[in-house]
């Protein structure tokens, strides 16, 4: 005799997904970003590079006036490359990952020097110029050339490891989601094909609470079929940064002048403008702290202010002690320094952190 037994129902996803029902969603809900061709315009490579430069690690909202503005101060590819470094490091502060900044400059500069102002379509060629790496050679490549390329950061991982149920953890996965991703591209329309994930990762296929019933793939998405959706992609646990601490000098003269200084040129934050303070350390004594204030006179009073400054890099965080001294008009710059009106900072290629030392130190009156 036979025994059935019944295996417990398993939903299984129906149908594979298709990229043409993402298109077709795309052409319905597509988000009207600054730096996004309309439909029928041709995108242009420059823009659409300077975009994806931007959006390296920063917010769509955030970037939007800085993109706005660059593209305003430097409408071509040879305006930013016959731009100064200081003044390109000016326009991006506040943006953060100042390398970025750097490494547009030069790479604006190499594609005039190199390629005749016309940037390459091969996202190989792409990859070869400075600041470029996978994710925006695939990018600049399928939005500005419809590239058979397809970018992945965090929100097409998403979207790929719930579409496929994929248990591998990250970012040990990564090779394999860019795998499923590119077995997805569509033969044409590969530049909306691009910006379709995006949206779709950016808006309904969100980290926490997805949309699912919206969702043009919601038929073919395995972790759906089996209500497990918020549990992809699966990751490996980070180890954070070791906290790191350090004191902050804020000197203000009688005249409304702030001293700055340059940082060193090779390092965190290389040549970005600072409030002169101590090194960032594991094991910062903050008893000890005067002792990295400026030499600005001999009878200087450094009143610690209460609270600290807390910031985030991508490799540590870092806590601040900020102090605050008043000096009288005629004060001079000790070496290295510079005198700099309050209401000239906001000119100053002054990196986030420093932003919030100055605000913490001088609060708007
Ligand atoms: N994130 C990275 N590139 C993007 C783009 N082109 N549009 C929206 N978000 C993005």
């Amino acid at each position: 005799m036979t025994v059935a037994v019944r295996m417990p129902a398993r939903k299984k996803a129906r149908n594979p997904p298709d990229a043409a029902d993402l298109l077709a969603w795309y052409d319905r809900h597509a988000r009207v970003l600054p730096w996004r061709a309309r439909p029928g315009e041709r995108p242009d490579p420059y823009r659409v590079w300077l975009s994806e430069i931007m959006l390296q690690q920063t917010t769509v909202k955030t970037v939007a006036p800085y993109y706005a503005r660059f593209l305003e101060r430097w409408p071509i590819v040879q305006a930013l490359a016959a731009a100064s470094l200081d003044d390109v490091l000016r326009a991006w502060a506040g943006l953060g990952y100042y390398t970025r900044a750097r490494n547009l400059h030069a790479c604006a500069q190499t594609v005039v020097a190199r390629h005749g102002g016309i940037f390459p379509h091969d996202p190989a060629a792409l990859r070869a110029l400075p600041g470029i790496g996978d994710y925006t050679a695939a990018a600049v490549a399928a939005i500005a050339f419809d590239a058979p390329a397809v970018p992945v950061d965090g929100n097409v991982e998403r979207v790929v490891t719930r579409l496929y149920a994929i248990e591998d953890e990250l970012p040990a996965a990564k090779p394999l989601i860019k795998d499923r991703a590119t077995a997805l591209l569509p033969p044409e329309r590969t530049g909306d094909f691009a910006q379709s994930l995006m949206d779709l990762g950016a808006t309904l296929c969100s980290p926490k609470r997805p949309a699912c019933a919206l969702c043009p793939w919601s038929g073919a998405c395995v972790a759906q079929a089996r209500g497990e959706q918020e549990n992809f992609p699966r990751k490996t646990p980070k180890r954070e940064g070791r906290l790191r601490r350090g004191a902050a000098f804020v000197a203000l003269r009688a005249d409304g002048c702030v001293l700055l200084r340059q940082r060193p040129d090779k390092g965190l934050l290389a040549k970005m403008t600072e409030v002169p303070g101590s090194d960032w350390t594991h094991d910062f004594d903050s008893a000890q702290a005067r002792k990295s204030a400026p030499r600005v006179h001999a009878g200087i009073k450094w009143h610690r202010l209460p609270g600290v400054v807390n910031h985030v890099f991508t490799h540590f965080p870092l806590e601040l002690t900020v102090f605050l001294a008043h000096v009288p008009r005629g004060t001079r710059a000790p070496k290295g320094a510079r005198w700099v009106k309050r209401g000239t900072l906001a000119g100053e290629a002054l990196p986030t952190v420093m932003r919030k030392v100055l605000a913490h130190a001088l609060p708007e009156p």
